[in-house]
């Protein structure tokens, strides 16, 4: 098997490293390309571009396989808890049982924001949406820490950024959802573990302990887990960008929050329920949307369909989809829309266009369906997909501090005006 590629331009040859990974992924690398050979590649979207090496998540489109630190999804959906992941996501291992406790602990005694944050909750507009509000909310937190500022900062300093904002997180959306109410804000209490205590702070009162089904905890649970990273997409590659210029954590995640508010990326999975809605109210008729969605005329696309990576199916998906049934059922709920979600998804299976652009149902097009039946409205669903996002947006940025990657400055080709001189504007 060869470890270098052979470039041929204009008679001119150039070797290029092949790199393989530890799941034979092959690339060429193409670092020297430019002081070779005077080219640049060009790859829009970055479709085929690595534009790193990590050690974090490994996914196999082709296969649907997604694993976190070498653990399979499936396996991490169904025995482990969200805090468990996070931690392996970060720091690499799954941790032994007192270093979880005390992984616990240190988060349980920084879930307070600063009290003078909540006047930026009053600021908002009451109907303002959640995802503005958390981007604006998670970059203020670099006003309130600023020792987060230091790009110096040693190991033992940097890892406590971290835990504030992962203990933060919960709290900051919960109370988004309170204010979003014109309810009084729930305050943490650090008895509970994560996942509880974000439940109790969204959907508790003031005055006593919400009774927790245990069906919604574990479904929130296997959610964040499903969701707590994807290598390079979109949002990530926003988080690890930013963070190369020496941005603090605060400021590369809340740009990495604005960008997965995008519609074609977290964005989605509150468009699919809009998307379901709207099919509804139209009478519930598949055929006529799946039409419009193949129409290269029409601008509407079939939500929480297609994928850059996954071509055969999103492995998330269909545990979502298995999670779906499960907490419906033990919640007694009838969710019409999951009935129109599952006649769009078996008629877009054997439609030909769908088949032959390896279409098919990514994990944002079940997921609101259980967000709306654990009693979250549709504006909080890209929030929760931030929340569990985070521990794979933390330790991506991580990863790149530590390999000390070069700050982010892609090429371009220029296609604009050749040179031409000034005209004073009289003679325009
Ligand atoms: C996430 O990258 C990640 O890992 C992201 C994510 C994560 O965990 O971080 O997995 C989360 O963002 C999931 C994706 C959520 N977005 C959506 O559900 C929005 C709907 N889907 C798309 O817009 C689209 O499929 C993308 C954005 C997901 C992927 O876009 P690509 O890879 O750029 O593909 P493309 O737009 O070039 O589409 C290829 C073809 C085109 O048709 P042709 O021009 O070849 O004829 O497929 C068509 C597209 O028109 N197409 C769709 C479609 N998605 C692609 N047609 C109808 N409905 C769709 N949903």
């Amino acid at each position: 098997m060869s470890d270098k590629a052979l470039l041929t331009i204009d008679g001119n040859s150039y070797e290029l490293p092949i790199i393989t990974g530890t799941e034979q992924e092959k690339a060429i690398d193409i670092s020297k390309l430019r002081d070779q050979s005077g080219y640049v590649t060009l790859d829009t979207g970055f479709k085929n571009t690595g534009a790193t090496k990590s050690a974090i998540t490994f996914l196999d489109g082709e296969n649907g396989i997604l694993h976190y630190r070498g653990y399979p999804i499936e396996q991490l959906a169904k025995n482990s808890t969200f805090l468990e992941v996070a931690y392996l996501l970060i720091y690499g291992e799954l941790p032994k049982e007192q270093t979880l406790l005390d992984f616990r602990h240190l988060i349980s005694r920084h879930t307070l924001i600063h009290e003078d944050m909540k006047k930026f909750f009053d600021g908002f507009p009451s109907k303002s949406h959640p995802m503005g509000q958390l981007s604006a909310l998670v970059g203020a937190l670099s006003a309130f820490y600023p020792e987060s500022l230091n790009p110096n900062a040693t190991e033992e300093e940097e890892n406590l950024t971290i835990v504030k904002l992962l203990a933060k997180m919960p709290t900051i959306v919960s109370w988004i959802y309170k204010k979003s109410l014109g309810h009084p804000v729930i305050y943490p209490r650090n008895n509970m573990n994560y996942v509880h205590n974000f439940l109790q702070m969204t959907f508790g009162q003031i005055t006593e302990e919400i009774e927790l089904d245990p069906v919604i905890v574990r479904a929130m649970h296997i959610l964040l887990i499903l969701h707590a990273d994807h290598e390079q997409n979109c949002s990530t590659s926003t988080v690890r960008i930013v963070g190369s210029s020496n941005a603090n954590l605060y400021a590369s995640i809340s740009a990495g929050i604005s960008a997965l508010w995008g519609p074609l990326h977290g964005g989605a999975n509150q468009a699919v329920i809009e998307m379901l809605e709207s099919i509804k109210n139209d009478g519930g008729d598949s055929a006529k949307w799946l039409a419009k969605a193949k129409d290269k005329n029409d601008p509407f696309r079939l939500m929480g369909f297609g994928h850059r990576v996954y071509k055969n199916f999103d492995p998330r998906a269909k545990i979502i989809k298995k999670a779906c049934d499960d907490v419906l059922e033990k919640l007694g709920i009838n969710d019409p829309v999951l009935d129109i979600a599952k006649q769009l998804e078996e008629a877009a299976l054997n439609d030909p266009y769908f088949v032959e652009r390896k279409l098919y149902p990514n994990v944002d097009f079940y997921s609101g369906i259980i967000y709306r039946a654990l009693g979250f409205p549709t504006d909080m669903f890209t929030v929760l997909f931030a929340l569990g996002r985070l521990p794979g947006w933390i330790a991506q940025w991580k990863e790149m501090r530590i390999n000390k990657e070069p700050i982010g400055r892609p090429r371009q080709i220029y296609v604009g005006s050749t040179p031409r001189d000034y005209v004073d504007i009289e003679k325009r």
